[in-house]
């Protein structure tokens, strides 16, 4: 039987090990980006990309090169800015005034040239990021059924806008309307289907984006180019690549952009905001940093717990925004809880992101390994404990989870959002230890609350539902289902996304109105029954 060190040291495949059905038919080197309605050519400086699957060499592990895609400089950028603006016209572009049946029919085109793509975006995601197959696969079809979703939302927000209201005497048609020129960057994680639950609502809705794709998580999105081009009028999708701190300034600082929409850091956020020459004009839909708490009471089914901790903490190797990235235990039960935990995550099964039930797979970025054992040495360095075995060892891009006990305010852990698979667990006695936690927290995503007493778990939803945005009982915290609202407070989140509010957030209420008069009756019945007015307009989408 080999031990886990010997396992860690075999992790990695030679070239002809990966499976066939797995492998890259060729490396990827995107030479062109989408803009203004063309592909253009791209002969400048690229980026390479390195998957964070390692590949046994003479010379030792090295990372896999996928492809490469373009490093453009502020001048691409800003002429795709040109296109997205010219393409809005003010409000007057074909996109903004087109019809909402039209823009469906637009989308449901796109949707279906995306999903002939499926297994290259699929197979990009699994190298891109390392995210299992499986769950490369349903992060490609959770997109497209948001997408689903997201029409039919559109569909009955129509219908209920076919209508005029009338109230003291003023007769009025109220619509969601366009903002302008969105610009929209995804997070690594979840670079297709984070990016396209902010990027599809804002072009449903009219608007005109400017598209960067994730860092890591960049190439998966190239098959889907040459459909933006085929299905959007020019210059309505546009795809800007560079290095950020190059080409997102120039696009803010231009006062051009209406709204801005990331996932990312609360820090990049408002750096980019304050770039904005009038940031009163400027809507931000946010999604930023989060350090969920899951609190664990002496009442708690300890087994059920731990289930739900392991999911919540190490799914995707816990590079989810609502992953749990610190758990309160009862000092009661934290010692019978800390080795169930322990035993749980030695049964998790790590390898390359193609094995079947694979749960823990190498992480895509270069520096989260080095990051990751200095939180677990600092917590070392102030007390604490790697409680698993083999906890934080690693090789290469991949870090075997760790649980840390008992945590304390000293400690990084205690407060950055680590994203990564160490699971930091501070003991407590009063349940106010993570009440005030919470209070004290710059993040206010989601807790969850681990107990089977109806007094207490009441006790607790109250105060922290006003801390948090969504309180989850004896279950991990998560964003789905993707109907309900998904946001947070303070640090970690500006607006709410759902597919409801997601088509909401990107659009502005507008109303026709006038008088009840003889003369404007028979006006707005002449417009509507000569269907003279895309607004104006009681045609019915079904
Ligand atoms: O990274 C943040 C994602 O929105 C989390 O989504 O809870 O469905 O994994 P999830």
């Amino acid at each position: 039987m080999t031990t886990l060190e010997e396992q860690l040291g075999l992790l990695f495949p030679a070239a002809a090990d990966v499976p066939a059905e797995f492998r890259l038919e060729a490396e990827v080197h995107q030479k062109e980006y989408l803009s203004d309605g063309v592909m253009k050519t791209w002969n400048g400086e690229v980026h390479t990309v390195l998957s964070p699957v390692c590949i046994k060499t003479e010379k030792g592990l090295e990372r896999k090169v996928i492809g490469s895609y373009p490093l453009c400089g502020a001048e691409e950028a800003m002429s795709s800015l040109d296109a997205a603006v010219n393409a809005y016209r003010d409000g007057r572009g074909e996109w903004p005034t087109m019809t909402v049946g039209e823009r469906i029919a637009c989308v449901e085109k796109f949707t279906g040239k995306m999903i002939a793509k499926k297994k290259e975006v699929v197979q990009l995601i699994m190298w891109e990021i390392g995210k299992s197959y499986a769950d490369s696969v349903k992060e490609f079809d959770r997109t497209v059924e948001y997408i689903n979703a997201t029409i039919d939302a559109l569909k009955d927000l129509d219908r209920q806008s076919s209508r005029f209201a009338i109230e003291q005497g003023i007769i009025g048609q109220i619509r969601r309307s366009p903002l302008g020129v969105v610009l929209c960057m995804g997070p690594f994680n979840y670079p297709l289907n984070e990016t396209f639950t902010t990027l599809i609502p804002a072009l449903i809705m009219g608007n005109t984006l400017l598209f960067k794709p994730p860092k890591h998580g960049t190439l998966l999105h190239y098959p889907l180019l040459e459909a933006f081009r085929e299905c959007f009028p020019k210059g309505v999708v546009n795809t800007i690549y560079g290095r950020g701190n190059v080409i997102i300034a120039p696009l803010m600082e231009s006062g051009r952009i209406n709204v801005l929409t990331l996932i990312g850091s609360s820090k990049v956020a408002n750096q980019l905001k304050k770039m904005h020459p009038k940031v009163n004009r400027l809507r931000a839909i946010l999604g930023l940093d989060a350090k969920n708490a899951a609190i664990i009471t002496e009442k708690a089914d300890i087994d059920l717990a731990v289930k739900e901790c392991v999911l919540g903490s190490l799914s995707f190797n816990g590079q989810r925004c609502t992953a749990i990235k610190i758990i309160f235990v009862h000092k009661q039960v934290a010692d019978a809880f800390l080795d169930k935990l322990s035993a749980a995550v030695a049964q998790l099964k790590f390898g390359m992101p193609w094995e079947k039930d694979v749960f823990l797979t190498p992480l895509p970025e270069p520096h989260k390994p080095g990051y990751l054992q200095s939180c677990v040495a600092d917590a070392a360095a102030h007390g604490a404990k790697v409680m698993n075995a083999h906890g934080g060892a690693a090789n290469a891009s991949f870090v075997y989870p760790a649980v840390v006990y008992p945590v304390n305010e000293k400690m990084k852990l205690y407060r950055e959002e680590q994203f990564g698979p160490v699971i930091p667990v501070l003991p407590f006695e009063s349940i106010e230890t993570p009440i005030e936690y919470l209070i004290a927290s710059d993040h206010g995503q989601q807790v969850s609350l681990f107990t089977n007493d109806a007094a207490e778990l009441a006790s607790l939803i109250d105060p922290l539902i006003n801390q948090v945005s969504r309180v989850n009982i004896n279950c991990q915290c998560q964003r789905g289902p993707d109907i309900f609202p998904f946001t947070g407070r303070k640090d970690s989140a500006e607006a709410t996304l759902s597919v409801s509010d997601a088509l909401r957030a990107f659009s502005i209420r507008s109303l026709v109105a006038t008088k009840q008069t003889e003369e404007n009756k028979a006006l707005i019945n002449q417009i509507v029954s000569e269907q003279s007015s895309n607004f104006l307009s009681t045609k019915y989408i079904f």
